[in-house]
């Protein structure tokens, strides 16, 4: 494993996490859109679809890169003065941040590759993403308490997602204004001089 920064990530693990915060964010809020706007256009709405689904693929290789990158770079140390409670916390956060940013796309997925009406999803337009096999074969009547119950997972999963997101947001800002410490400078280098 390569040795620790002293007060910040490396670039690489900058750059993967503030890509992947902003790609998930449009993704909710797109997502949340899609599903629960009554009045948007079919056409719109199978345009937003399309483009959840390529966008929500990234995440997925951006995620699993930045686990092998994790895995090998040590991230810098939290501040000694941070109490036990908080970073025993941040540590729970993240991993779960880890496995919700592989399960979300992994059931969206899925209940693509289950769904009765057999969309093809073509990535950004241009290359045809194969679904999960198996699934194709089966009946309509079959697909559909499949495909419910990975919808039901995304959406769920999506929801925690949100929940996650506010509380690492708020513990960050938190941390920068409040307590005035480095846990977010180590992210966000750039605000070291205020
Ligand atoms: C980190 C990645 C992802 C995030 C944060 C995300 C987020 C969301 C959210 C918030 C919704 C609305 C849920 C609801 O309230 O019903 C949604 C719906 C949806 N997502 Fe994702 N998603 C991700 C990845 C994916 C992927 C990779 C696919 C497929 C390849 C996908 C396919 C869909 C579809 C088809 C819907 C509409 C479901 C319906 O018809 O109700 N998503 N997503």
């Amino acid at each position: 494993m390569t040795k620790a920064r002293v007060d910040h990530y490396t670039s690489v693990a900058i750059v993967l996490h503030w890509l992947i915060a902003a790609l998930v964010i449009g993704l909710i809020i797109a997502g949340l859109s899609m599903t629960k706007i009554d009045a948007l256009p079919r056409a719109l709405r199978f345009e937003m679809i399309q483009m959840h689904k390529s966008i929500g693929l990234t995440v997925l290789a951006l995620t699993l890169a930045r686990v092998i990158w994790r895995l090998s770079h040590r991230p810098p140390p939290l501040p000694v003065a941070m109490p036990a409670w908080q970073k025993t916390v941040s540590t729970l956060t993240h991993g779960a941040f880890y496995v919700l940013l592989l399960a979300l796309p992994v059931s969206g997925y899925l209940m693509v590759s289950a769904s009765a009406w057999g969309v093809p999803t073509f990535y950004f337009g241009v290359i045809e993403v194969p679904h999960f096999p198996g699934f194709a074969e089966l009946t309509p009547e079959a697909k559909k308490p499949i495909e419910g119950l990975f919808k039901e997972t995304h959406e769920i999963l999506a929801f925690g997602a949100i929940a996650l997101v506010v509380l690492h947001v708020g513990a960050a800002l938190r941390h920068h204004f409040v307590d005035k410490d480095a846990v977010l400078t180590r992210m966000a280098p750039w605000l070291r001089a205020r």
